[in-house]
Parts: structure tokens; sequence; C-alpha cells
């Protein structure tokens, strides 16, 4: 049974008092409404014994004072204690990347992150919907997407090595992909719990899926290749041609009209050039776009992607090495590769969403690798997460400012199951969303102790999560 007074994430003010509010049924006795008099992103949530009331600025703050009300009754069997609790998020992105390329999940496995990322007041499910290793997104008008590029024929087994000489293959073929329905109605399941699912269409690099789907889209149309079976980076980048831009209209039109959230991720990040060097097509068109350097091709695809979701009034977000080109002033950077590139986004004027491989990755281990599951390297334990430094060096106020959010990345290249994506998700993603909710700072030992309590709210919620040393 959890202990309802372990609230994780920590609201902003709590105070407990003497009495219970003795009910069998807490959901249909509480009462909710809108009210002016908060913010948009403030709610308060009031349990005495004569009954329970939730008001909130908007309909975003009532789902968080919901997802609170939750943890307090999932533990309290009847008899709840009496608390006051005025509340609002200090950031508001405070997401959970998955990767659902490298291993498919299936639409009810999502909801089950859904609903334990509302249990955590998080309310941005980044999905990355496209790689190397399987396109997941039904786009009309190109079939092939999804009957070649969702389907991989087998999988590298183990880590991946460079040489090609070493690997060894499962011969398990693996795949799946989601209609746009099915996307739909994810998007309205996340919604009713207070979360916006911002899609991932990764370009211009990890797009071998979509050329192993149609080689036009590629840099060698001649050469059929397949969808990738090995982790790393993948050579093969989209092409330049028109009918590749074509291709790119047509795929951000329809992820526009599916996801109507504010945001589309363009991915970015991790494209090699080496087939644009080779290639005289490229040259050709450096030419004409009037570019002297290889480098440069990419800002076309990232311009050209921006313009097309502008004009579905759409904002681009995006890895961090799109800082290398011209980028709207609204983009969202994601910021990855080192904090301390937070510095360039915000002095650029860019909000930033906190994202980086040293404390957010959750497919680094969380122990003794010797002791874990496979996992992809590195070492980022619950209580890094929870303590590590996420802002090192310097920014000024403005700067500050320019931070919208925190986010845990589940790249699933190492979890090929649902419960292997939980076991590496949690705990870490509970001290992730205490951060990025921005409560009343506390010490380890302390959240460590509220934690352990909240544990068996995700053995009620069936979540295979990593316990705790
Ligand atoms: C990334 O980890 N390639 C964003």
């Amino acid at each position: 049974m959890p202990d309802p007074i372990a609230l994780v994430p920590l609201p902003q003010s709590v105070i407990w008092s003497e009495g219970t509010w003795v009910t069998d049924d807490p959901w249909d006795s509480l009462s909710v409404g809108l009210s002016e008099g908060l913010g948009r992103t403030e709610y308060s949530l009031s349990i005495s014994p004569d009954g329970a009331s939730l008001a909130a600025g908007s309909e975003a703050a009532l789902a968080d004072g919901r997802n609170t009300f939750a943890q307090i009754v999932s533990g309290a069997a009847g008899s709840i204690p009496c608390v006051t609790i005025h509340d609002h998020p200090k950031h508001a992105w405070r997401g959970m990347m998955l990767d659902v390329s490298r291993h498919f999940r299936t639409v009810p496995e999502l909801e089950t992150m859904i609903d334990a990322m509302a249990l955590h007041r998080l309310n941005v499910l980044h999905l990355h919907l496209t790689d190397d290793q399987g396109w997941r997104l039904e786009v009309r008008g190109y079939p092939k997407l999804t009957e070649v590029g969702a389907w991989r024929d087998q999988t590298l087994i183990g880590h991946h090595q460079a040489e090609a000489g070493t690997w060894e293959f499962d011969g398990t073929p693996h795949g799946g992909y989601y209609t746009q329905d099915e996307l739909r109605g994810l998007v309205e399941y996340a919604r009713r719990r207070g979360i916006m699912i911002v899609p991932e269409v990764d370009l211009p690099g990890h797009m071998q899926a979509a050329i192993a789907s149609y080689p036009e889209l590629g840099n060698n149309p001649e050469v059929q290749l397949g969808v990738r079976q090995v982790w790393g980076i993948s050579d093969h980048v989209l092409g330049v041609a028109d009918e590749v831009f074509d291709f790119l209209r047509d795929v951000l039109t329809q992820v526009a009209d599916i996801f109507p959230g504010p945001y589309v991720h363009i991915g970015g990040d991790e494209c090699p050039r080496v087939e644009w060097e080779r290639s005289s097509a490229a040259r050709a068109r450096m030419n004409e776009w009037g570019l002297t350097r290889v480098s440069e091709i990419q800002g076309r695809f990232t311009s050209f992607a921006a313009e097309v979701l502008a004009e579905h009034g759409k904002r681009v977000v995006a890895w961090d090495e799109v800082l290398e080109s011209h980028l709207p002033d609204d983009t969202v950077v994601m910021n990855w590769r080192r904090a301390a590139g937070l510095k360039e986004s915000t002095a650029r004027g860019f909000q930033t969403v906190i994202a980086n491989s040293e404390h957010t990755y959750f497919d680094y281990y969380q122990g003794d690798p010797d002791e874990e599951p496979l996992a992809i390297g590195g070492l980022t334990t619950v209580e890094d997460v929870y303590t590590a430094d996420l802002v090192p060096g310097r920014l000024d106020g403005d700067q500050h400012k320019l931070l919208i959010g925190l986010q845990g990345q589940l790249w699933s290249e190492y979890m090929p199951t649902a419960q292997q994506v939980q076991y590496m998700a949690f705990p870490r993603m509970c001290a992730l969303a205490e951060r990025a909710w921005g409560s009343p700072e506390q010490s380890w030992e302390e959240f460590e102790e509220r934690l352990r309590a909240h544990l068996p709210r995700l053995d009620a919620f069936g979540i295979s999560y990593r316990p705790l040393d």
C-alpha cells in the first residue's frame, strides 16, 4: 500500500491537517471546477472531513490536480487524510521521449506509459516515430513506408560493434506501425490525461527505413537498401531531388494534421555528409542554392521543414545540431549533446528543453553494468537524476527564462520489451518529474524516502521498475 502522503512530485505547498475524509468513492465525490481566481497553471485541492474539491485555472491545471488527487487516494483505502494543496509547475515542458522506431511498442503499451506519466504530472510525450531501423507512421500516398519501412528482417544481438565481421543477428523479424486513426486515438487518450504528444520525424539523417521503402529518396536511387538491422549511425541520408522535398511536404503536412499540438519535432541529429560529398546531384544543388560547404545542405532541409510546418501553424522542435543552421525565432531547441550547449541556444534566444545525455538519457545503465540488463553504456543513477547540476556554468536571467523544461530520453535499441522500457524509465522518471515540476528542494535522502513509499503506486499500475538499491 503506498503512503498517501508520499507525493511525487512534491506539490509547491502541502498542508496536512487532522482528520480524514471517509468515502467509498472519492472520484465520484470530488467536486471539480475551473476558477478565474487562479492562474492558468495553478490548481488548488482541498480535502476535509466534509469532502474534497479541486479548482484550477485551466483544463491542463485541472489534469495536474486530478493526478495529485489520484496519488493521494490510491493509497488511502476509504479513509483519506485531510490536506490543502496549492500548486503550479515551474516548467511548461515536462517530457519523456520514447523511441518506438528501434523497438515498436503497441498502442496499449503506450497508453500505460501515458497513464504513468500523468501520475507524475509529466505533460509531454515525445514520440520518436521514424529512424533507420523502422518507420512507424502511416503516411497516405506512401504505402511502402509501412509495408517495407516498418519491418526489419532481424536485429543485431548484443552491443553494436563498428566492424561488420563481428555482428550476430537474432533471425527474427521485428516491426509494426501506427495507423493515422490509432495515432489520433492516442492523442485524445493523452489529452484527456493532460499530456500533449509531440511527434518526431527525424530528418535528413536517420532516414534509412524511408530510403529502403523508396530508394529515390536517397542519394543513390539505383541502390536498394534494407531497413537497418544494426544500431549506430547510418550514412544513408536523404537526397536532394525535388521529389524528396515533395515527400517531406506530404509527410509533415499529414503529421501536422494528425497531431493538434503546436509542436512538431524534426530531429536533425547525427546527419553524416559522406553521401552528399560524393554526390554530383548534391554539388549541383549547392550551386543552385548558393552554398559553399556541404555541411550547409542540412540547413536547407531544416528551413524547408520549418516553412512547411509554419504554413500549418506549427513550431519546430529539433535536436541541438540544428543550431548550425539558420532557424525560425520560435524554434524549440532540445539540448542533448552537452549541457554546456544550453549557453549557445539560450544566448541566441531560443526556447530550450534540457535533454542532455549526461543526466537525462534513461537508456544509460542505472547501476553496475555487470548486474544490469544490457544497455547502451554510461551510468545515470536515480540519485544522479535527482541531484545533477542540470544547468552548469552561468546563464543570465533572460537566458534562464528560455529554459522551458526537462525531458527524459528512452532510446530503445536495448529495450526490446515494454517491461524493459519500464525498467529503464522507473524510478528515474520519478526523479525527473520532481525536478521538472520544480518541487520545493529536498535532499536526496528525503526524496528517496518519499520515493520508497511511492513505489507501491507503480506496482498498482503494473510497472516493472528497477528496485532501489
Ligand atoms: C540523439 O541522441 N541522437 C539525439
